[in-house]
């Protein structure tokens, strides 16, 4: 199988950039999870270097969610077929939300006295990229995540304000959002607020400004770190756009 071959079978489909994947690629070589969960499909790029990983280690399933109605062309079930991967992948498209999906399999392997059998050892969170959704969601992935795994987040940085031609995204209004909340970058309150003061989670990382990596090692020392690969004008770039978003929060106080 090979990154190099996915790559190539994967070459001009959005969204995941070959950098990115090999990104998760590497992290499922390294890390050797046996379950994998992604919460936000679409054409299936992700899931297929995702799925690659498992296949060059030889062993693993991967589980992909979008919503019911998710549409696109290719779809997921050819892009991972193109790059020789199917066997590993189960897809769902069975609600109007993965937070839905989660609330099933929380209560599936819950027992009467609140006791939850976790089952994956990496999540990749790749979806809504929104504070109410995605907030819980962490929440639901903590229970099911096995102790030792990764939660991945994907796009950190992302606000709505980014994308101020579209009306709507992934269901969210964004004329009924607030300044605050179209101006600021929901991931980003979801990991510092939720995922890196969650007991649970206690080795942070952010890297490029980007990916929130969070690993489920209850009771061990509270660490966060940031890293960067990027070019120094990138990383002036952010901070920026950090400094112009909190003096706005400030005169709005
Ligand atoms: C950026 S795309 C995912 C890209 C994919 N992970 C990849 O790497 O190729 C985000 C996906 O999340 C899905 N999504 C957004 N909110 C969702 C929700 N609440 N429930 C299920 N899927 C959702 C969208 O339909 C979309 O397909």
């Amino acid at each position: 199988m090979g990154f190099d071959e996915v790559a190539r079978a994967v070459a001009g489909v959005p969204f995941m950039s070959p950098e990115q994947g090999r990104l998760v690629y590497d992290h499922v070589r390294t890390a050797q999870p046996t379950t994998v969960l992604e919460l936000g499909t679409a054409h299936g790029v992700g899931a297929a270097y995702l799925a690659a990983g498992l296949e060059d280690n030889g062993e693993g399933r991967l589980t992909t969610v979008d919503f019911a109605g998710a549409s696109y062309d290719p779809p997921p079930e050819a892009v991972l077929a193109r790059a020789g991967v199917a066997g590993r992948v189960e897809i769902v498209r069975e609600f109007s939300s993965y937070t839905w999906w989660l609330k099933e399999q929380v209560q599936a392997r819950s027992d009467r006295a609140g006791n939850v059998e976790p089952l994956y050892d990496f999540v990749y969170l790749d979806g809504a990229k929104n504070w109410t959704i995605d907030g819980l969601a962490v929440v639901l992935v903590e229970k099911l995540l096995r102790p030792g795994g990764w939660l991945l987040m994907d796009d950190l940085d992302w606000s709505y304000a980014q994308d101020p031609g579209r009306d709507a995204t992934d269901g969210i209004v964004h004329r009924e959002l607030s300044a605050p909340e179209r101006s600021e970058p929901h991931l980003r309150a979801v990991f510092d607020l939720i995922v890196a003061q969650h007991p649970s989670f206690t080795d942070l990382r952010v890297q490029d400004e980007w990916w929130g990596w969070a690993r489920k090692a209850p009771g061990e020392p509270r660490r966060y770190s940031v890293e960067t690969s990027r070019p120094l004008g990138a990383l002036a770039a952010g901070a920026l756009r950090r400094l112009k978003r909190r003096a706005q929060q400030r005169l709005r106080r």
